[in-house]
């Protein structure tokens, strides 16, 4: 195999024959190709798109480079759901715990932040003592006993995903339809789910922005995953502002516990867990309708067993036990903290969910090269949702910053990201559709 050779004819437009993608990929996994190599059949790819035929041989032959996970000793049904990336979105922090309090059983190996994205194993990070590469025996007994376990690859699970995942992250080659559909797919097949249900996010803090684009990989993951044996459905959801009310590594932990504890209520967050966890415990057989599901998800909640099975797993992977119920004393905070001020009176009416994630990396908490080390303390926290009515000089969030000079930097281009107008803004449901 000639690396430079399929790189070539994808970048002329060829399609590839399945044979020349799993040898690539192959390659890939094995440490046998540069990240230029890597960077640039990314690129052409991106440029050049792949056939289905190709993305289920890219998908496959990802999912093939490492273990295949069974979990033939546990009888409830393996279930896990995956985001296409977005601002301020910790939904699976809180919808693994829920579903698992339901009866699923949930193995979610999940990702790094990626391009202007937040990533889920980067916030469990902000755990002191969390591990998010434990053994395959560990990994299972706290699936098996805690219901739930929100791990990252380890080199053991579709390794080939890992190093190109490190590489688009940083080289603007994530919002590519069939490398998300393989990324995204090869963990999850690997990972030997029996149900999924993706989060297509749709909007201008998505990879993809406009709706025709997120209907089409969704067609593409639901397509893909179904043919091979996973019963998969997607909802399409907004991203034109953040989903939580902070964005940043500690600070979305930090919003999690205080959903699961019941502290705080956050109507946009609310409505998107609830409806994956509905959708997933209908997928998966154990509620009969979404209503259903929907009672049974806010009954763990109200009743405290989701945040019995968080702290479960969070303890069984290294973190704290009392984590739920003391954040402040394991979270770390950052040396400054600064309101933004809203610049004049009005209604918030839209805003740059992707300037909002970029403003994150700013700030160090993301990646601008593969290797760097990211400070989970940063972000923004008290972000007023859309459709909120403010006066000037009223905070519309809060930043949190290694300095006064980052602070200062973070504030002015946050509060430049939001548009304040007269009229109160018609705001698109949370909830844009189902695939
Ligand atoms: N999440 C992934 O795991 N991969 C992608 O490419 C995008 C989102």
């Amino acid at each position: 195999m000639i690396p430079q050779e399929i790189i070539r004819r994808k970048r002329d437009g060829e399609e590839l024959a399945a044979a020349d993608i799993v040898s690539f990929i192959e390659a890939l996994a094995a440490g046998r190709l540069s990240e230029g190599q890597i960077g640039a059949f990314a690129m052409a790819v991106w440029f050049k798109g792949m056939s289905r035929a190709e993305t289920v041989a890219l998908t496959l032959a990802m999912a093939d480079s490492g273990d295949r996970l069974e979990w033939a000793d546990i009888d409830r049904p393996i279930a896990d759901k995956h985001s296409t990336g977005g601002v301020g979105d910790n939904v699976s922090l809180m919808l693994a715990p829920i579903v698992a309090a339901c009866g699923l059983a949930v193995p979610m190996i999940s990702g790094r932040g990626l391009g202007h994205t937040g990533g889920t194993l980067d916030k469990l990070e902000s755990i002191p003592g969390y591990t998010i590469t434990p053994d395959a025996a560990l990994f299972r007994k706290v699936v098996k006993e805690a219901g739930c376990a929100i791990i990252g690859q380890t080199g053991a699970l579709a390794p080939a995903d890992g190093r190109l995942y490190a590489v688009r992250d940083v080289t603007a080659t994530v919002d590519s339809i069939p490398l998300i559909t393989a990324s995204i797919l090869s963990k999850k097949l690997a990972a030997g789910l029996q149900t999924l249900v993706l989060d297509v996010k749709v909007g201008n803090g998505a990879f993809m922005p406009d709706r025709d684009q997120a209907e089409i990989l969704a067609r593409s993951l639901v397509e893909v995953a179904n043919g091979a044996g996973v019963k998969t459905s997607a909802l399409i959801t907004d991203m034109n502002e953040p989903l939580a009310d902070s964005a940043g590594n500690a600070v979305e932990m930090r919003n999690c516990l205080d959903f699961l504890a019941g502290r705080k209520k956050d109507t946009r967050l609310d409505t998107v867990v609830l409806a994956f966890a509905a959708e997933m415990l209908v997928k998966s057989g154990v509620a009969a309708s979404s209503d259903e599901g929907e009672r049974m998800a806010r009954q763990v909640l109200s009743s405290g067993k989701a945040a019995e099975v968080f702290a479960r797993m969070v303890s069984m992977l290294g973190g704290p036990s009392d984590l739920i119920e003391n954040p402040d004393r394991y979270l770390a905070k950052a040396p400054v903290e600064k309101p933004v001020p809203a610049a004049r009176s009005g209604w918030l009416a839209a805003c740059d969910a992707r300037g909002i994630g970029v403003g994150v990396i700013d700030l160090g908490g993301g990646r601008r090269h593969p290797a760097d080390r990211i400070d989970h303390r940063v972000g923004f926290s008290e972000l007023l949702p859309l459709g909120s009515r403010v006066n000037a000089g009223d905070p519309i969030a809060l930043v949190h910053a290694a300095d006064e000079a980052a602070a200062e930097r973070a504030a002015a281009a946050l509060a430049a990201h939001y548009r304040i107008a007269e009229e109160k803004p018609q705001l698109a449901p949370v909830i844009a559709g189902l695939v």
